[in-house]
């Protein structure tokens, strides 16, 4: 059931806008203050310490308390008890729409509607007429539609993969997405105005691409860590055991720098990759995988030895980050550049060590 927006839910809400804006002023201030995020997430689920996830809903203590925090929500588990929805972290919406610099009139994309709160919150400072959002799951698309209604918001919603955009209500000035994109869909550049601004989460951090020419965008990336759900998509499973049968190798690379200073270089080197780690019964990590959606993997152990299979050696790539990035990078060092031809990461600049994006997004 859906519950009323009564007075503790308008309290608590507004003790979540200041906490966001601390002070600056901000002219997303607004949006956070009105717009009911309960409303839009009437249930989500935390991990106990089993990790299981429990449901928390209207009436269960933490619920509202938690929905009107800094929090990322899970909101959703797919059939593998794997979450495939959130409501975002409010802290990382508001970097994110505040480097969208969206002004009065603009026709804005959102991909990722997923429980609809980012969709409401762009329809409160640019009306309705102005927000199209797109999620690629129909039951979301379907509940965030009846939840906009009733918090008065009407934007348009569809299902849609978020790759192809939506041409039907472009062109648009501005692109939001919540969902981790590996490269910048090309449809979403036909689909936009010269001079358009995209903000997009790409590997571990969020991208600000300006639309330079058709087909053309440039920009860096945000100084905020970010990890978004990445776009659904068919990658193969992690081939753990037939790495197990390969002959060791050597690395001098902890695999710990991987989980450390190398996560975000990793995210961009290596888009789509997924880790995991094996820790002994201290807690403290003895080994991780990692994998691609092409099925190459790789498992390094702290002993020193790392075993790989498939098309790509994930851990040569690892370890010629290792000699680029001696401590964590700044993110926003990092810049993108969009062709019709080629997506090139650069660190620094354009003549700094660069990774090229995969042509699928
Ligand atoms: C972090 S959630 C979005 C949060 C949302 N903006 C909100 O305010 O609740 C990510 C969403 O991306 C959606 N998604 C995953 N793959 C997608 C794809 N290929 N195209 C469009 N949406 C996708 C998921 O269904 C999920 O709802």
């Amino acid at each position: 059931m859906t519950q009323p927006d009564n007075g503790a839910c308008a309290a608590a809400r507004q003790r979540m806008a200041a906490d966001l804006v601390a002070g600056r002023p901000s002219e997303w201030a607004d949006a956070f203050t009105s717009v009911p995020r309960h409303l839009f997430v009437p249930r989500f689920y935390q991990q106990d310490t089993t990790g299981a996830w429990q449901p928390l809903s209207w009436g269960t203590p933490g619920y509202l308390e938690t929905v009107y925090s800094d929090a990322a929500l899970t909101t959703q588990l797919d059939e593998h008890g794997v979450p495939n929805s959130s409501s975002s972290q409010p802290s990382i919406m508001l970097a994110m729409l505040k480097a969208l610099d969206a002004a009065e009139g603009h026709r804005v994309l959102e991909l990722g509607t997923g429980t609809g709160y980012n969709a409401a919150l762009l329809c409160h400072r640019l009306g309705d007429a102005n927000v199209t959002s797109i999620d690629i799951d129909p039951g979301l698309v379907d509940a965030a539609t009846g939840r906009l209604l009733l918090a008065g918001a009407n934007p348009t919603v569809a299902v849609r993969d978020g790759a192809e955009g939506y041409p039907d209500r472009g062109p648009y000035d501005r692109v939001i997405s919540t969902v981790g994109l590996h490269a910048i869909p090309k449809p979403l550049l036909q689909q936009t105005t010269p001079g358009a601004v995209l903000v997009p989460p790409l590997g571990y951090g969020v991208v600000r691409l300006t639309v330079t020419s058709p087909g053309h965008a440039t920009g860096r990336f945000l100084a905020t860590p970010a990890h978004f759900m990445t776009r659904r998509t068919d990658g193969m499973a992690p081939r753990f055991d037939a790495a197990l049968e390969q002959s060791p190798t050597d690395s001098s690379v902890p695999p710990a720098d991987l989980l450390g200073r190398l996560k975000f270089p990793a995210s961009l080197a290596l888009p789509g990759y997924t880790s995991c780690t094996w820790r002994n019964d201290q807690g403290d990590v003895d080994a991780v995988g990692l994998w691609t959606p092409d099925g190459s993997t790789a498992i390094a152990h702290t002993s020193g030895t790392v075993r790989q299979i498939g098309p790509r050696r994930l851990w040569d790539t690892i370890e010629d980050l290792a000699k680029i990035f001696g401590d964590e990078p700044e993110r926003d060092t990092f810049l993108l550049t969009v062709t019709p031809a080629r997506q090139t990461v650069f660190y620094a600049d354009t003549d700094g060590p660069s990774w090229d994006l995969p042509a699928t997004p």
